[in-house]
């Protein structure tokens, strides 16, 4: 391929414009409910005052409250709605990231430097369970931390035994998931917060995905366990305004329990001509866009707009199941409560499955252990569950009839 080079003469945007408009013709339908992995979406509306929001704030910049205290009040906002809504105690603060990767990044880091200050810097090892998300690892290997991954229980979700007994001197952080990627189950958060404080050490729930769902889905009355900080081992948390808040992408929170912990998280340098600075999270350039999408779409939708698009979520979730038991075969990993569903099967080959509805249109993430496959809900899928539900009977029927098979290697593969 030759290297693409810079246009001599600009080019307008009526011409630009449907080049760009031609390159999305490869990508997945999401905008009709085929792609069940990688997109949040509540709906044009919710979309546009996003994109509007966005657009007013595009240029400003967070790294300058002084410049912008719009940004500030706004990301204040924003912060403080979700410790709300995460039963944070008088005191709890946090901030807005860029995503599920940087808030989990600083809470390790800031779990790190807390253990430092207290003279214990031989902690450097993070225990979770298996079905954490990478970017535990991800955050360990760039801070020059270890992560043990202690496998799951029978139900999928952590196993408060097996993590207990991983613990050791070295240990800083334990992590539970509320829920987890995987397999879309809430590990029991009580009782590794239990094993947190009789063992001091510093619980983070990760809520990337259910941060701003599970609230809402327990206000409409789902039955779930405590998963935040309401459980007093619980010490920080991640939960994503881009996922299930439905903001505009590069748009996360991190929260902790106290400011006496959450100030192992601020950068402060002065040895540079320009003089101080003084940084929060991982950026300097804070895209204002980012934090104003939030803002105005937790606005627009308020509680009441949220539960309903979490019945909506459950709901479809139910229906899904509902489908999948009536095809047959199937197995569900877990007890699954909100927006995501995973399966598989003793009696075909998932990845066959998979790689079928693939070619009929419809693209989710797979699970490896044990093989299966994923779907992560938002409510537009309302409207195709009957589509996805008959792809899927006639992938059944092929699979099981051997006319298909896995042929691009079966494996799971997340991005
Ligand atoms: C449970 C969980 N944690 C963290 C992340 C990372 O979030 P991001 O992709 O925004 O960095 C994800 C992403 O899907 C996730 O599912």
């Amino acid at each position: 391929m030759t290297r693409p080079a810079l246009p001599q003469h600009g080019v307008s945007w009526g011409r630009l414009k449907p080049r760009m408009e031609s390159f999305a013709e490869g990508d997945f339908d999401w905008r009709a409910g085929r792609l069940a992995l990688y997109v949040f979406d509540a709906g044009d509306e919710v979309r546009a005052v996003a994109k509007d929001a966005y657009a007013m704030f595009m240029t400003e910049n967070g790294l300058g409250p002084a410049a912008f205290p719009s940004l500030r009040r706004m990301e204040d906002d924003v912060v403080g709605f979700g410790l709300s809504l995460l039963g944070a105690p008088e005191g709890a603060c946090g901030d807005m990231t860029s995503g599920g990767t940087e808030s989990i990044l600083m809470a390790v880091k800031t779990c790190r430097d807390y253990w430092r200050a207290k003279d214990e810097a031989k902690r450097t090892e993070i225990v979770v369970p298996q079905s954490v998300h990478p970017a535990f690892n991800k955050a360990a290997e760039y801070l020059g931390l270890t992560v043990k991954r202690v496998p799951v229980a029978g139900d999928f979700t952590a196993d408060v035994n097996a993590m207990a007994a991983a613990v050791d001197e070295h240990t800083m952080m334990v992590v539970a998931s509320a829920p987890c990627f995987p397999y879309g189950v809430i590990d029991d958060i009580e009782g590794l917060s239990q094993l947190a404080i009789d063992r001091d050490i510093w619980l983070h729930v990760d809520a990337c995905v259910g941060g701003y769902f599970a609230p809402f889905a327990r206000m409409n009355g789902v039955n779930l366990s405590p998963f935040d900080f309401a459980l007093p081992g619980v010490r920080s948390m991640s939960a994503d305004l881009h996922k299930y808040g439905y903001a505009a992408k590069g748009a996360s929170t991190v929260f902790y329990r106290s400011a006496a912990l959450r100030k192992y998280q601020i950068f402060r340098f002065g040895d540079w001509p320009t003089g101080d600075m003084v940084t929060p999270t991982l950026a300097g350039t804070r895209p204002g866009g980012a934090i104003a999408a939030a803002w105005a779409v937790m606005n627009y939708l308020g509680c009441d707009g949220y539960r309903d698009k979490a019945r909506i979520v459950v709901e479809t979730r139910e229906k899904y199941q509902r489908g999948l038991e009536a095809i047959g075969g199937f197995q569900f990993f877990g007890q699954h409560q909100l927006g995501l569903l995973a399966f598989g099967s003793d009696e075909f080959d998932m990845h066959a499955v998979s790689e079928g509805m693939r070619d009929r249109g419809w693209m989710s993430a797979g699970v490896r252990e044990p093989k299966g496959m994923h779907l992560m809900l938002s409510p537009g899928h309302a409207d195709v569950v009957e589509d996805y539900l008959a792809a899927m009977a006639e992938t059944v029927i092929e699979v099981r009839a051997g006319e298909r098979v896995a042929v691009a290697g079966g494996g799971a593969r997340y991005s």
